[in-house]
């Protein structure tokens, strides 16, 4: 790898990674997008969004760049703002991971806050309708508006060029659905390369996009909550099936990953990752399962790892890990095999 001089020449190249393997010969890849700078795949995007407004003339020598942000995209802004010397304000609510926010401060971004402490409700639409507010108020600033920003997707379209390098073809792709971007980008190249996988959304039971009941939930940086519109970014047209997943079965996935492989996933991959598991054996036999791992699970300690802050809210399940537990052994003979070999 060449010497680089800007933290974002450092952005994508992500690992992929087999989680699981059906007897039939149906895989289940993770694309490891934690190991991005600033640990998730959102500075794909905003540096696709910064490109973007530059090339438009939206954002000038010095501009200030104003976000509504669950922390990830923030973090990507943050550092694109410090390379390129903008002033970047994030919009943000106590919801959000607090390492996030701490993060983003180290970074030179300015917060905002649209609750007051100690209300740690997802407050999506009141961040909105508030950098909207701000932005519009100053002639130098410009509101990256991810949900309706067509540079989110196309900021992952070489998530799309990566997997195609890596493995022959994508049959499925299933991930977590929060703007959109990330799926939608990568679905969009896939099908620009010649390769049409079926796509499968993934939001919190609780999140709007795919209907049902809207109600609460804890998954961070993912789904729609009730109140929030939908935005451009989620391309329906691409969408084959959108599936729901509850707190307690995405933690309890992300615990019981990192328990057994030492891999540290997000509480938002957690939930992907179950709704790939428990449908592994209805794909075609032979199928390659791609996943996009948002982010990792270092962020969550104190949230989806500390069991305290777990049973405080009626997330923790024993029995719900121990299934997961049980369906990894099922589906990882290779790994078990060369375990054996390598005695
Ligand atoms: C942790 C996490 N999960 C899921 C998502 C959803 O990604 P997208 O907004 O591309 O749909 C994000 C994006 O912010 C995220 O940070």
């Amino acid at each position: 790898m060449p010497l680089v001089t800007r933290v974002t020449d450092l952005i994508g190249r992500t690992p992929l990674f087999e989680l699981a393997t059906t007897a039939t010969g149906t895989r289940l890849l993770l694309k490891l997008e934690q190991f991005n700078p600033t640990g998730a795949a959102k500075i794909r995007m905003a540096r696709a969004m910064i490109d973007d407004a530059e090339r438009r003339g939206l954002l000038r020598d010095g501009g200030h760049i104003i976000e509504s942000t669950s922390g990830n995209t923030g973090l990507g802004l943050a550092v694109v703002a410090a390379e390129r010397g903008y002033r970047f304000t994030a919009v943000v609510d106590h919801h959000a991971c607090k390492d996030k926010l701490r993060a983003m401060r180290a970074m030179g971004a300015e917060l905002v806050f649209v609750a007051d402490d100690g209300d740690d409700n997802l407050a999506t639409s009141a961040r909105e309708d508030l950098a909207e507010a701000m932005a519009a108020g100053q002639s130098d600033a410009y509101f990256t508006e991810q949900h309706n920003n067509d540079a989110n997707a196309v900021g992952y379209y070489a998530v799309a060029e990566e997997l195609l390098e890596d493995v022959e073809r994508v049959d499925i792709l299933l991930s977590a659905v929060g703007t959109g971007g990330s799926l939608f980008g990568t679905a969009t190249r896939l099908r620009q390369l010649g390769c049409t996988p079926r796509v499968i959304g993934v939001e919190p039971v609780g999140s709007i996009a795919f209907g049902g009941p809207g109600g609460p939930y804890w998954q961070s940086g993912t789904g729609t909550p009730p109140g929030a519109t939908i935005g451009t970014a989620v391309d329906y047209s691409l969408l084959d099936e959108g599936v729901k997943v509850s707190d307690v079965a995405a933690f309890a996935t992300a615990r019981a990953v990192a328990a057994k492989l030492g891999l540290m996933i997000g509480g938002s991959a957690g939930g992907s990752v179950h709704a790939a598991l428990t449908r592994l054996e209805e794909f075609p036999p032979g199928s390659t399962v791609v996943t996009l791992v948002c982010d990792g699970g270092e962020k969550y300690l104190d949230t989806v790892f500390d069991d305290e802050w777990m049973r405080e809210r009626d997330l923790l399940d024993a029995a719900t890990e121990g299934d997961v537990h049980a369906m990894l052994d099922r589906y990882a003979p290779t790994r078990r095999d060369q375990l054996v070999e390598a005695r």
